[in-house]
């Protein structure tokens, strides 16, 4: 019998807003365990006026009896695991018997930014536009088996596998660099200091995973990236270097495709990204900076102005594919108050061909224009910030939700129209209600 493991991922190019509503479905789960990515993610969610900014440990953990896991297919800078576990105790929560991390999950090393920084450097106006925190070479070391796993730290002799790679790594790194700035002993030195502290946080998390399931306490899988930046199925080459869909989860933490029970996709009312990269519906001029402004798109890891435009269904309905959605939240609604007028893209145009999804050749893909269905907005008839019954949404809003819902092919579970916890509507006759209903 299905105990109703939850995975909840970002439906397009990240920033969905998966924070909030993980913080908000926590209370449902035993546990909130994360598959993928590292420090690049921000996962902003407000609870009583408190802002709180998570990078890497799941949004799950500002619930107290909820367990928290960070899986093998994460890539863990361990200083910025510690400083993000000071940031939460200063601030009154506790992490410790209820944070685990894999012990085959693989490190960020100081050098991993290096050559990210030189890498990027190297591609000129090519370049991704990465968050600069040495994911992609960490997930390369790790594919070219040179990389450091959690459960590698703790072997830190001289003479050791562990020294003898860190040094041939650390080599690359100063042949990569064009200079030898950077000693391998130093590194270790820094390692020896990280393992002391991390071994109560280590553990098999799959097997961790597995006893909870056994004795039937539900799991939510909280995805970070989105659909559009994954590393097969995204818009490569401007992507992360992980799996941000569904298969990612398996993998990313050890558990097979029948644990997952239920897939809900996180999508904003309308798009952003950061970073280079297509995306066909980005508005340019006064449009674009008005949601910059008000949706306060500026990433949360990086402080980078996001690149803003209309909701876009293809990339949605293909995210939904790949993904297998069976519900979308659809957040920040509130953002969309001020416009008379709002478009969704139902397909794009590239010179007399009509695309109905992502194309995976890239020139392709950044020809794309946009083909829009204009939806008439509610600006003047009534705001949905702050809305918490659907009754009390503007009728031009409501329209707007059915024609995402038509266009997506997919239901909508929950609105979202503002970043308190309780600004929230989520629909009686939704998967996700009936769902979590048919648990309890
Ligand atoms: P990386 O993950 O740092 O290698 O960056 C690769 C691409 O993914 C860049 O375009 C980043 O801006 C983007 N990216 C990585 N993490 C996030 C995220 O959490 N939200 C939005 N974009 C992200």
């Amino acid at each position: 019998m299905a105990i109703g493991n939850l995975a909840v991922l970002g439906a397009q190019w990240g920033d969905e807003g998966k924070g909030k509503i993980v913080d908000l479905l926590s209370p449902s789960f035993a546990v909130v365990a994360r598959s993928q990515g590292g420090h690049n993610a921000g996962h902003t969610v407000l609870v009583n006026d408190d802002q709180f900014v998570l990078h890497l440990i799941p949004s799950g953990i500002l619930h107290p009896s909820v367990v928290c896991v960070v899986g093998n297919g994460a890539v863990i800078d361990i200083a910025a695991l510690f400083k993000e576990i000071d940031e939460l105790s200063e601030r009154g929560i506790a992490v410790d018997g209820r944070l685990f991390v894999s012990d085959r999950a693989h490190v960020i090393l100081p050098y991993h930014r290096d050559v990210e920084a030189a890498a990027e450097a190297s591609l000129g106006a090519n370049r991704i536009g990465t968050t600069s925190r040495g994911i992609g070479p960490s997930y390369e070391d790790k594919v070219g088996r040179r990389g450091f796993r959690v459960s590698d730290l703790a072997d830190r002799r001289d003479g050791s596998r562990f020294a003898e790679t860190l040094k041939i790594n650390v080599e690359r790194r100063n042949r990569a660099l064009g200079d030898n700035s950077l000693d391998w002993r130093a590194v270790r030195e820094e390692v020896n200091t990280y393992w002391p502290r991390l071994l109560p946080f280590v553990a098999d998390t799959s097997k961790l995973l597995h006893e909870m399931m056994c004795t039937g306490r539900p799991i939510l899988f909280e995805g970070a990236q989105g659909a559009m930046l994954d590393i097969d199925h995204g818009s490569y080459p401007y992507v992360t270097s992980s799996n941000a869909t569904i298969g990612g989860v398996c993998t990313g933490l050890g558990i097979g495709p029948g644990a997952v029970d239920g897939v809900l996709g996180i999508a904003k009312a309308y798009t952003t990204r950061v970073g280079a990269g297509p995306f066909p519906t980005e508005l340019q001029g006064e449009l674009g900076d008005q949601l910059r402004q008000s949706g306060s798109e500026f990433g949360a890891s990086t402080g980078r102005p996001r690149r803003c435009g209309w909701f876009d269904a293809v990339s949605l309905r293909y995210s939904v594919r790949v993904n297998g959605i069976e519900g979308l939240a659809i957040t920040k609604l509130d953002i969309l108050d001020q416009f008379s007028e709002i478009q969704i893209c139902s397909s794009y145009r590239v010179g007399d061909d009509v695309l109905k999804d992502p194309p995976a050749n890239i020139d392709l893909f950044s020809e794309c224009q946009p083909v829009y269905e204009t939806f008439r907005g509610w600006r003047g008839e009534g705001v949905t910030a702050g809305v918490r019954q659907e009754a009390d949404l503007p009728t031009a809003a409501r329209r707007y939700l059915d024609g995402v819902e038509e266009l997506v092919g997919v239901p909508i579970s929950i609105i979202s129209t503002g970043s308190d916890r309780d600004d929230t509507i989520v629909r009686e006759e939704s998967f996700l209600t009936r769902w979590l209903a048919s648990r309890s």
